[in-house]
């Protein structure tokens, strides 16, 4: 069966098939390859994309910018001060003008619903580049990553350790749920993802094949893993209101004593960065042989070139 993602959004991998996720991959991988040859289709030429960041970014503002140049379209950032947005002009009047201009929308933000109100008034495929609940892109540049260094995706046991409740945290456990991997969450019990959303990727994780296993013991949670994942203590937005954290999770830090207890020589450290070395990761561990995050990064532009050639392309 083929795939067409033409005209789609991309909110959160829980609106994709695993053959459309898979497909994502895969055309990423080779895109990646193409522009190592120094092949560039221009997929996108003539197209106009419009790039909304509430949030501060260093990885997904350039993948959608080198991405969208790399194809031929023409990349418009739009960040928090610059536009009417979030100040007097609403959501819906936004996107219907931008929906009149840009053939695409990348927004990266607080909430959900702002991208999917967005989704919903622009009739233009709108891409999520990250809200407080969901980081679909992200996923897609650590499943190229997995795939890269194991060759498959099925059956790899990846553990996220630290905010199990955080949007990194939500978006992992649904991306493995449809993908058939050993999904587990390390973290303390009051930090684990809402139970609705538990519930649904309980119910893909039947259909795929795969697990999901919370525990608050992470040398018990590491034992045998593929992939240990981590991501920051206090995420974007939540500076003030999660100064306690820290104490919370300092037991949940990759350091190389966790890292052993994995009892594979094999295991690689995956974050999706930026990091707070010493926090979440000591820098031993993510400069040493295991670490995998730089590789992590440069996929991050081949992916989220993949997803808009997919949905706006030719
Ligand atoms: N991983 C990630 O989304 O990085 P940025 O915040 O730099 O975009
Ligand atoms: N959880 C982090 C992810 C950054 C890519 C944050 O939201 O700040």
């Amino acid at each position: 069966m083929s795939v067409c993602l033409k005209g789609r959004s991309f909110l959160t991998l829980r609106d994709y098939t695993a053959e459309e996720i898979e497909y994502l991959v895969d055309l990423a991988i080779d895109l990646k390859d193409k522009k190592r040859r120094g092949i560039f289709e221009k997929n996108m030429a003539n197209k106009n994309v419009a790039l909304i960041f509430e949030k501060p970014s260093t990885r997904t503002r350039c993948s959608f910018t080198i991405g969208a140049v790399d194809e031929g379209a023409h990349p418009e950032y739009l960040g928090r001060d610059d536009i009417q947005f979030g100040h007097k002009e609403t959501t819906e009047d936004t996107a219907r003008v931008l929906g009149r201009m840009f053939d695409g929308i990348e927004f990266r933000g607080f909430s959900q619903k702002t991208v999917e109100t967005l989704a919903k008034y622009s009739g233009v495929p709108v891409w999520n580049g990250l809200t407080d609940e969901d980081h679909p892109t992200q996923i897609l540049a650590d499943f190229m990553t997995i795939k890269e260094h194991f060759g498959y995706l099925k059956g790899i046991k990846l553990v996220f350790i630290g905010d199990g409740r955080n949007n990194m945290a939500n978006a992992m456990m649904i991306g493995c749920s449809k993908m058939g991997l050993d999904f587990v969450i390390a973290s303390p019990e009051s930090l684990r993802p809402e139970d609705k959303l538990t519930k649904e990727c309980e119910a893909y994780a039947a259909e795929s094949g795969g697990t999901i296993f919370m525990t608050a013991d992470p040398i018990e949670a590491v034992k045998d893993a593929d992939v240990i994942y981590t991501d920051v203590w206090i995420s974007m937005g939540e500076e003030e209101s999660a100064k306690d954290r820290v104490e919370l999770l300092r037991p949940y830090q990759v350091n190389k004593a966790l890292m052993e207890a994995t009892g594979k020589e094999t295991t690689k450290f995956m974050h999706c960065l930026p990091a707070v070395r010493d926090y979440e990761v000591t820098n031993e561990v993510i400069e040493g042989p295991q670490s995998i995050v730089f590789d992590e990064a440069e996929n991050r532009m081949h992916t989220i070139k993949a997803v808009m050639v997919a949905t706006i392309g030719k």
